[in-house]
């Protein structure tokens, strides 16, 4: 006879051992995010100014993929700034668990967070002038960081790079001689000078007019896509979050929701948005609903066939009071 853990050895069929079960154990449980590309868990940033405390980011979860693109939003002050700058390497969480490509975040020595983010992440800022050094053609721009890691500065990779991402005629301009848009589209160049695993773009199309901004995005687009590197982008623009597969909502330091987009069977796209569920299961329940009903502190649920009800904490007819 057979039990569910009976292990054959040979012909006979015997009991398992404990180190046997373990092992089972072991592997039925993948821990959280082992395949991401890049994974939060439980990350928590807290500032300190003047015995003022400011939770930046509190208890944040979040799984990308390898070769995602993905747009990040939420109101100003939601801890998208702080998220990325952590993931950048700039900026040490105070808690949790941050890896990016296989690199521990919060386990790097100083030497080890100049490589990384020298060779695994590329970042482009919001303010244009922060990315390009402005005595600098866009070309010298992109070769800047190849230099700096002591690799051979190669001008046909830059310009392949510029090409690529529709600059190609500025490679002899100096920042000044191009438009917003066009800088920010040299910027992301300078970002995958070194092929990074990952690049971060912190509101780039922020200072820019719709059709630059739409140019920078199809520029970051084509940089996902043929180079399949993994992109992270935070927006307030919607028609950035409406040209993703995935869109993360942040509100108060935490992922809240996730938008995604597919195309239906008859080949339109559906948006869905959906709430997120954390490991412990936490949700956060959209203001305007708990709003509308005049839910606070406290919610009843009740578990049905297929959903979960949740219903204001008000004394129900018929409760006998
Ligand atoms: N260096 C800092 N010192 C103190 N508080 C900060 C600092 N940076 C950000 N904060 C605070 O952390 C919160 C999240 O900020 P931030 O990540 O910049 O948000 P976002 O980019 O979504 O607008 C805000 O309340 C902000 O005031
Ligand atoms: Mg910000």
């Amino acid at each position: 006879m057979n039990t569910p853990n009976a292990v054959r050895s040979g012909d006979a069929t015997r009991n398992p051992t404990l180190s046997e079960l373990e092992e089972q154990a072991g592997k039925a449980q993948p821990a959280f995010g082992e395949h991401a590309h890049i994974l939060c868990d439980n990350l928590v940033r807290i500032y300190k100014t003047e015995g003022v405390e400011v939770v930046a980011l509190q208890g944040l979860d979040l799984l990308i993929e390898k070769g995602e693109l993905i747009a990040i939003v939420g109101a100003s002050g939601s801890g998208k700034s702080t998220l990325l700058n952590v993931l950048s390497g700039l900026d040490v969480p105070t808690a949790g668990l941050a890896r990016v490509a296989g690199t521990d975040l919060l386990a790097m020595t100083g030497k080890d967070r100049l490589r990384y983010r020298r060779d695994v992440v590329g970042f482009i800022w919001q303010q244009t002038a922060r990315n390009l050094l402005p005595y600098l053609t866009a070309r010298e721009n992109v070769r800047l960081p190849m230099r700096l890691a002591g690799k051979r500065a190669r001008t046909e990779h830059a310009d392949e790079l510029l090409e690529l991402l529709g600059v190609g005629y500025c490679a002899d301009r100096k920042p000044d001689q191009m438009s917003g848009g066009e800088q920010q589209r040299v910027a992301i160049a300078v970002a995958l000078s070194n092929s990074p695993e990952v690049i971060l773009a912190d509101e780039p199309t922020g200072e820019l007019d719709s059709e630059n901004s739409e140019q920078v995005f199809a520029a970051l687009r084509r940089a996902n896509r043929e180079l399949g590197v993994t992109a992270v982008i935070v927006t307030h623009d919607a028609l950035v979050s409406e040209q993703v597969d995935r869109t993360v909502g942040i509100r108060d330091g935490r992922t809240s929701s996730e938008t995604l987009r597919r195309a239906s069977a008859g080949g339109e796209i559906i948006a869905e948005e959906y709430a997120v569920l954390d490991r412990v299961g936490r949700l956060q329940l959209p203001r305007d609903f708990t709003n509308a009903l005049a839910m606070e502190r406290r919610v009843r649920l009740e578990l049905e066939r297929d959903h979960i009800g949740v219903w204001p904490d008000k004394p129900q007819p018929g409760d006998g009071e």
